[in-house]
Order: C-alpha cells, then structure tokens, then sequence
C-alpha cells in the first residue's frame, strides 16, 4: 500500500509541468544512468559494453503518446534506422517499441495507424532475423495492443513479435489464456504506470503472487517467456521452479533495465541463464525517467542529489 502511495505521488509530482521542465532542465545527468545517451549510435555502443558481460540488448527508442500523424510516421522511421543500424553492425535487432509512439489511437487510411507502422516496423525486423516487443502502457490500451500483437502473430510468426502482460492488473491472468492459441512470445512485468484501484491490485503482496502466477503459467503451457524482474526472491523462485519442471534454459530469459542491478545481470549470465537488458536512448527521456524513479524512494534522493551538483 505504501509502495502504491509513493509511486502515485512521485507520478503526480511528475506530471506537473514545472516539475518537467525543472527536472529536463537540470536532471540530464542523472537520468544517464536508466538511459543509455540521446543517439542510436549511443545504445549500439551499449548493447557492445553489455556483450562483454554476456548480456544481451533490447533497445528502445524512447517516446510515447505521440499526438499526430506525421510525428508518429516519423518516429517509426527512426525505429526502422534504428533496425537497418544495428543490423548493419552486426548486432540482431531485438527492439521495443510503445504503439502510441507509431501512432495507435489515430486511423489513417481506415486501418489504426498503430498498427500500421508496427506492421512496417516487425517486417524489417523479420527480415533481419530480429524481434520486436509491443510494451504494454496504461490500462485503456491493453485491449488494442492484445488486438494489434495478434494481428502481428497471424501476419508474421511468434518468433518475431511479443508482447507484455503486467501482473499489478486484475484481467492479465484472463489475458494469458485467451492468447495462448497463438502460442506468444511474453513479456511479464509488475506494471509501471499509475492505475485506479479498479483495475490494478493495490498491494505489492498480491502483485508478486499475481507475478509468479503468470510467468509458471506461461512455462508450463511451453511458451516463451521473459521474466522481466528485479525481484531477487522471484528470480530464485522461478529458477527452483524451472528445475523442479523440467524447463529448458532455451524457454524463458530474464529481462532487466538498463542501470538497474548490472550486478545481477552478470552473476545471471555467469550462471548461464540467458540475460537481457532493456537499453532506453533518445531525447524524450522524462516520462520513462519519472517511472524509474516512482519504483524506488531512494531514486528521489539520488535525483534531488544531483540536481543540486547541476
Ligand atoms: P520491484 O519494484 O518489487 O523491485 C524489486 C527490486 O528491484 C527493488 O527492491 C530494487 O532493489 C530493484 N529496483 C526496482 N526498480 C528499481 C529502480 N527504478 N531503481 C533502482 N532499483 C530498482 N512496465 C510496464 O508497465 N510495461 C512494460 O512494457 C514494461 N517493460 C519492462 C521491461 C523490462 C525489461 C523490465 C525489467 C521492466 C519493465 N517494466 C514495464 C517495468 C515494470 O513494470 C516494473 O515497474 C519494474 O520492473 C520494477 O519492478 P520489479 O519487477 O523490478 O520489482
């Protein structure tokens, strides 16, 4: 409950036009820690530094809720450079990206411009052997995003689009089922954004359950999944659980953010799980940054600091 309080305050501070501009202004340099630079070129060296340490990329060009047509068909071409540049380094384009950053919610050409340029976007990663993860945002988008990923499925294949279930929502257990005929590559994530308690489980306690829940759920059906965690008790559960099941290190990975836990990150890898970090990078950096720092009060701390050093 406390979790809950804290994370509506830092996420109504934050949506205060002041606070944005003070924070955009002054909080660059912290914020360089959860993003990995402005440029695609920036991520592709980090996605490089993380090879080292067995880790693999997932990179993210960041923006959401882009208001009108032209913006959105701009940022899928920036998404689709971002897949020609990391192909042509050598690096198999493995990215996420936020239907309302390509458009979804405005029809052009009576077809949702969302899925438009998803379409665009999963074809030329197919084409480089790459995948694409359709994130999941606020509650009112889940229904067409599960719409939009199953139309992707039937026009290109599991192995080249996934999606996201966030386990703080009550109908994600539902949503598990009712996909499982497409056999879906999933995401499964606590959930980031500011919810009303009808439709978001108010307590971490539950949240967690609901979290383990969905991702056993998910392995034994034999489904991939990707268990995108920080959670050190969860990560130990679902490596017993994975044991006592049988379950191939082929079948599931563990997700992280980029600059959260690189310790667990490596000792995973060393372990031999497959590893892969969430790698942010452009200019439109605040709203990711604002949720990064509602999961955990020592981020204010960490921000107010820096703030301060300028
Ligand atoms: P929890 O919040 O319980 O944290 C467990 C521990 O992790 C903490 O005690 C702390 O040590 C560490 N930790 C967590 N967050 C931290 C932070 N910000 N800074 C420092 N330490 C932190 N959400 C969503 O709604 N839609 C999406 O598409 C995605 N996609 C996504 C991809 C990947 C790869 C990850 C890892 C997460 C997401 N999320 C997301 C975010 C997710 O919903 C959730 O908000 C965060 O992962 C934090 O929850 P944890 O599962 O880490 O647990």
């Amino acid at each position: 409950m406390i979790d809950q309080l804290y994370r509506k305050a830092v996420l109504t501070v934050s949506g205060q036009k002041f606070v944005e501009d003070l924070v955009r202004s002054r909080a660059w340099s912290v914020a360089q820690r959860f993003v990995a630079g402005e440029d695609a070129a920036s991520a592709l060296q980090a996605v490089r530094e993380l090879e080292g340490d067995g880790i693999l990329g997932n990179l993210d060009l960041l923006g959401e809720f882009v208001a009108s047509p032209e913006k959105a068909n701009e940022f899928a071409e920036k998404v689709l450079s971002l897949l020609d540049q990391a192909n042509a380094a050598g690096i198999p384009p493995y990215v996420s990206i936020k239907l309302s950053s390509v458009g979804q919610g405005q029809t052009v050409n009576g077809e949702d411009l969302g899925l438009t340029n998803a379409r665009r976007i999963v074809g030329r990663a197919k084409q480089y052997g790459g995948f694409v993860c359709l994130d999941m945002e606020d509650h009112p988008r889940v229904d067409l995003t599960l719409a939009q990923f199953r139309t992707l499925v039937n026009e290109f294949g599991n192995q080249f689009v996934g999606t996201v279930l966030q386990s703080y929502l009550y109908r994600s257990e539902a949503d598990l089922a009712a996909l499982q005929d497409l056999h879906p590559n999933l995401r499964i994530v606590k959930g980031a954004y500011l919810e009303p308690e009808s439709v978001a489980m108010p307590d971490k306690a539950d949240v967690d359950a609901s979290y383990r829940r969905l991702v056993y759920a998910q392995m034994k059906a034999g489904n991939y999944v990707n268990v995108a965690t920080h959670d050190e008790s969860i990560i130990e559960d679902v490596k017993h659980f994975v044991l006592a099941h049988g379950i191939s290190r082929d079948m599931f990975e563990f997700q992280m953010l980029y600059g959260i836990r690189r310790d667990l990150q490596k000792e995973l890898a060393q372990q031999g799980y497959r590893v892969r970090a969430y790698i942010p990078y452009g200019r439109d950096w605040y709203a990711y940054f604002s949720r990064r720092i509602a999961e955990r009060p020592a981020n204010v701390m960490f921000v107010l600091r820096g703030m301060l050093k300028g």
